[in-house]
C-alpha cells in the first residue's frame, strides 16, 4: 500500500512541477515555434506513458497483492494484449517522430532572401565570416589555410577578398531577417548551439552543415559547443548578438575584411626564425592551450607573456626569458604558473625550433601597447575584461552567472561564505583578482584562478567595475 501511494504521489508531484517550474526552456527568440511544439508534442507522450505505467504498478500492486492462499496465474502468451501494445507504441513512436521530420525539413532549407553567414568551428574557438559587399562568400581551399587565414580563402579570389572576417569572439545578426548559417569544421566534430533560438547543429569535418532561422528578439544569446572537442570544449562558449539593423550595419562595419587581414600579414613579423616559431607552433599543437591574442585558454596566453613576470604555483616568480620559455617546453612540470593545471606534455624538440619557438613568442610582446590604447581606463579595463576572460564568469548586466554579477557591484555590502560581510571597494576588487580564493562571497564556489596583473590593469579592472554602476545603499 505504502508504495503505491509513493508511486501516485510521484506522479502527482511530477506533474506538479512541470506546471510550477518553467524548467527546461528558454524564452523563444526565433521563428523556430515548431521546435517547442515537437518537443512538446514528444513530452506529452512520453509523459501520458509515465504516467499511465506508474498508476499501473500502483494498481497492480493493491489489486494483486500478497494473500495467503493466493496462486499467481501462468500466462505466457497473450495475443490481444500484444496486438494492443503494438498498435499503441506504434501510434506513439509516429506521433514523436512525423513532426520532427518534417520540422527538420523547413530548419535546413533556407527561404531564398535568407543571407548568408559561415561559422568555421576549430580547437576551441569559433570564427564567423560575411559575404562582403558583392554579397558573394569568396572560394576557399585547405591549401590557403593559415595562422591568419583561418577559412583557407583564396588570396586571389576577388569575391573571398571583401569577405567580412571575425576572427574570434561574438557574432552579431539583424533582426528579424532570415539567415542561412553554413558550419565548417578545422579538425574535429562540433556543435553550434544556440538554445534561444532552437538552433543546433553538428559541424563535422569535410562535410560543410547548414540550418536557417530569423531572430526574433534583440538582446544577447549564450551560443555553446555541444559537441565534445577536447580538454578546450568548454571555453567553446560565445554569445550572439541580435542587434537593430543600423547597429547591426555598423558593428559589421568595423570588422575587418580578408583583404585588411591579409594586408596585416602572419604574426612574427618578418623574422625568419619567428615564422618558422609559428609553424612549430602549429605542428606541435600548442596553438590549442596557448592564444597569441590574449584570450583565456587552458594555458597562458603568448600574447604579451615574454618579458613579463609570473607568479608560480609553489609562491615563487618567475621573470619570463628565453631560458624559462624553453624550460617550460621541455620539462613544463618544473614549475606552474599560478592559476594554471599541470597538464601539459613535455615536448622534444631541436635546438633550433626551440629558438624558433622562443622568438615566435618574443614577437608576440614586441610594440605591444594594447591594453592603454585609447578610451581611458575604463575602456582598457572592458578590454582586459574580454582578454582575460573575466566576462565568461561575471555579467555585466545583472544576470547570475557562475561569478557575482559586476553591475552595482562596487560599494555594495557583501555577505562572505564566512559569515561576515564587506563593502566592495578598490582595495576588495584588486585582493579578489590578485587572490580570490581569500574571501568567498557567500552562494559562490571558490572556483576563480588567480589574476597576475600589472597595477595598471588592475586599477583599469577597477574603474571598468565602478563605471558598471553603485550598489552603496
Ligand atoms: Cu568544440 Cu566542443
Amino acid at each position: 500500500m505504502a508504495i503505491a501511494i509513493v508511486l501516485v504521489l510521484l506522479v502527482i508531484g511530477s506533474i506538479w512541477f512541470h506546471f510550477w517550474s518553467p524548467w527546461w526552456i528558454t524564452p523563444l527568440a526565433s521563428n523556430w515555434g515548431d521546435m517547442d511544439d515537437t518537443l512538446m508534442i514528444t513530452f506529452w507522450v512520453t509523459g501520458a506513458v509515465f504516467v499511465a505505467v506508474n498508476l499501473f504498478i500502483a494498481v497492480a500492486v493493491i489489486r494483486f497483492r500478497h494473500k495467503p492462499g493466493r496462486k499467481a496465474a501462468y500466462e505466457p502468451e497473450n495475443k490481444k494484449l500484444e496486438w494492443w501494445l503494438t498498435i499503441l507504441t506504434t501510434i506513439g513512436v509516429v506521433i514523436m517522430l512525423a513532426p520532427g521530420l518534417i520540422v527538420y525539413e523547413d530548419f535546413i532549407h533556407a527561404p531564398e532572401d535568407a543571407s548568408v553567414v559561415e561559422i568555421l568551428g576549430k580547437q576551441w574557438q569559433w570564427a564567423y565570416r560575411f559575404p562582403g559587399n558583392d554579397g558573394v562568400l569568396g572560394n576557399s581551399e585547405i591549401r590557403f589555410v593559415s595562422f591568419a587565414n583561418s577559412f583557407g580563402l583564396d588570396p586571389d579570389d576577388p569575391n573571398a577578398r571583401d569577405d567580412v572576417v571575425v576572427a574570434s569572439g561574438e557574432l552579431h545578426l539583424p533582426l528579424n531577417k532570415p539567415v542561412q548559417m553554413l558550419l565548417r569544421s578545422k579538425d574535429v566534430l562540433h556543435d553550434f548551439y544556440v538554445p534561444h533560438f532552437r538552433a543546433k547543429m553538428d559541424i563535422v569535418p569535410g562535410v560543410i552543415t547548414s540550418f536557417w532561422f530569423t531572430p526574433t528578439r534583440v538582446g544577447k544569446f549564450d551560443s555553446a559547443c555541444a559537441e565534445y572537442c577536447g580538454v578546450g570544449h568548454h571555453t567553446m562558449r560565445s554569445f550572439v548578438f541580435v542587434d537593430m539593423p543600423d547597429d547591426f550595419q555598423e558593428w559589421l562595419d568595423a570588422q575587418p575584411t580578408f583583404a585588411e587581414i591579409l594586408a596585416k600579414g602572419e604574426p612574427g613579423g618578418g623574422s625568419k626564425s619567428a615564422a618558422r616559431g609559428l609553424e612549430v607552433a602549429q605542428e606541435q599543437g600548442c596553438l590549442g592551450c596557448h592564444s597569441v591574442d590574449g584570450t583565456a585558454s587552458a594555458g597562458p596566453t603568448w600574447r604579451g607573456l615574454y618579458g613579463k613576470t609570473e607568479n608560480l604555483s609553489d609562491g615563487n616568480t618567475v621573470e619570463v626569458d628565453d631560458a624559462y620559455l624553453k624550460e617550460a617546453i621541455v620539462n613544463p612540470n618544473a614549475s606552474i604558473v599560478k592559476g594554471f593545471a599541470a597538464i601539459m606534455p613535455a615536448y622534444q624538440l631541436s635546438e633550433e625550433d626551440l629558438k624558433a619557438l622562443v622568438d615566435f613568442t618574443r614577437s608576440l610582446s614586441e610594440g605591444d601597447d594594447q591594453s592603454s590604447a585609447g578610451g581611458g581606463p575604463i575602456e582598457a579595463g572592458r578590454q582586459i575584461a574580454e582578454e582575460q576572460g573575466c566576462l565568461g564568469c561575471h555579467t555585466t548586466d545583472g544576470s547570475p552567472s557562475a561569478g557575482p554579477t559586476w553591475k552595482n557591484l562596487f560599494g555594495k555590502n557583501e555577505k562572505l561564505a564566512d559569515g561576515s560581510s564587506i563593502v566592495v571597494d578598490e582595495a576588495f576588487l584588486q585582493e579578489s583578482i590578485r587572490d580570490p580564493n581569500a574571501t568567498i562571497i557567500n552562494g559562490f564556489s571558490p572556483i576563480m584562478p588567480p589574476y597576475d596583473l600589472t597595477n595598471e590593469q588592475l586599477d583599469a579592472l577597477v574603474a571598468y567595475t565602478k563605471s558598471l554602476g553603485s550598489g552603496a545603499e
